[in-house]
């Protein structure tokens, strides 16, 4: 297949670097400096001190079917092979971008990528999502998973790269990963589920075995950011723990967070500056987030900056801002089906609850789905930047 053909927001990139498949490497490996950053408005979120004008905007899945240049590609290619295509994912990951005025471009890839090449067999299905054909049964299929071999992740890396260079300072560039428990409720349950009761099997009677896996992954997600930090060029990483709110706060304090811990400690001793986003998807409990919050290296906090869903209480708002740690969302994707006169009256309802922190990055409270319609989607990026000024020359004025 000809996938150059469509290369189009990369092509300039492409022939200012000289970079062709044979030489992205190499190009990658020697390159010394990425553009000047013009808008660095998602980094500095995570700073109360840098300038302000509004709050940053991005989505969740940004990149994706909604948007017909996707659909286009996904014709021709396989979802897993269009993750590997670095020339590809980079295409895919500058397209939301040319679209519209967003101040971040996430990496395309998936939370299923890490553990493809741990020795999962994953395909994704029309319809069905995910489907993995050797999942684990029991505690003696732990032997068959392996540290990935670090050669089969450096697609990720050329990806960030040439999103990076293409995207000349124009916006931050977020990386991210799974969470060690989603990915392994999908290593388990073999892939998307309504009752999760056989990774809940595994984690209340085969619990030593899944500690064992959850460390696992940590120590791979960790190396897994660093270096898409270090090789690709990532400013911002997020972890992604979609199934976070399917056990108790109790469980998921006692069982899950020591595995993140490990995932943020491993980063963070390695790339001490790169804030670090994390998404534990309802699970918003004011206890979950004190445990976060007391999590440190060096004095350090390890989680910079919370991604929220829209169910979040004011108590648990009030210790994230009382922790200087960063905001970031929380519409209800499914507003967006709405009218334009909900659309900007809840938005507007959000930035008054929420940019009463200088740390706040405006998102949804989940990611686009494939019934999104381009104009909304354009008219919440738009709204929110106008309201978040506004906001912002309102609080100048009082
Ligand atoms: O723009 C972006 O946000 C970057 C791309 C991205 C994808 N997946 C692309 C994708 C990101 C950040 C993810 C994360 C991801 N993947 C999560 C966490 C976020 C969440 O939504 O909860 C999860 C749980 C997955 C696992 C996964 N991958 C599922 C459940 C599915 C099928 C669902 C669907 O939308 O069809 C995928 C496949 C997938 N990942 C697609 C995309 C664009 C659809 C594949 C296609 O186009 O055929």
């Amino acid at each position: 297949m000809d996938y150059q053909k469509h290369l189009k927001i990369l092509k300039e990139t492409l022939e200012q670097h000289k970079i062709t498949p044979e030489n992205l490497r190499e190009k990658r490996k020697s390159f010394k400096e990425f553009p000047k950053q013009i808008n660095n408005r998602v980094v500095d979120a995570f700073q109360s001190f840098a300038p302000f004008d509004r709050a940053p905007v991005w989505m969740m899945r940004q990149a994706g079917r909604y948007l017909p240049e996707y659909r286009e590609i996904k014709a021709e290619m396989d979802f897993f092979a269009t993750c590997q295509n670095p020339f590809i994912a980079a295409e895919i990951t500058l397209q939301p971008t040319k679209q519209f005025d967003i101040d971040a471009a996430i990496i395309f890839s998936d939370i299923l990528v890490l553990p493809k090449m741990m020795g999962m067999e994953i395909t994704i299905e029309e319809k069905k999502g995910p489907v993995i054909a050797n999942p684990l049964v029991t505690p003696d299929d732990i032997q068959k998973l392996h540290p990935p071999n670090p050669e089969h992740l450096e697609h990720v890396y050329d990806a960030l790269f040439l999103t990076r260079l293409a995207l000349q300072g124009k916006c931050n560039l977020i990386g991210f990963c799974g969470a060690p428990w989603t990915v392994f409720a999908y290593m388990v349950e073999g892939g998307s589920s309504k009752l999760f009761s056989k990774v809940k099997k595994w984690l209340y009677l085969y619990t030593e075995g899944s500690l064992q896996v959850l460390e696992l992954l940590a120590k791979e997600s960790a190396k897994y950011l660093i270096n898409q930090v270090k090789q690709g060029g990532a400013q911002v990483v997020q972890i992604f723990d979609s199934w976070a709110g399917q056990i108790p706060a109790l469980d998921y304090i006692e069982f899950i967070i020591p595995s993140l811990r490990i995932l943020f400690e491993d980063f963070k001793k390695e790339c001490p500056d790169t804030p670090l986003i994390m998404f534990a998807k309802d699970q918003n409990d004011k206890k979950v987030i004190i445990e976060f919050l007391k999590l440190t290296y060096n004095d350090k906090p390890l989680v910079d900056g919370f991604q929220l869903d829209s169910n979040v209480s004011d108590e648990t708002l009030i210790k994230i801002i009382e922790g200087n740690r960063t905001i970031q969302g929380n519409l209800e994707p499914g507003v967006l089906f709405g009218t334009p006169a909900i659309i900007k009256k809840r938005i507007s309802q959000m930035i008054e609850k929420l940019q009463t922190t200088r740390r706040y990055i405006v998102n949804l409270a989940h990611g686009l789905t494939p019934d999104h319609e381009v104009e909304k989607v354009r008219l919440f990026v738009q709204e929110s930047q106008r309201q978040s000024k506004l906001y912002k020359a309102k609080e100048i004025l009082e």
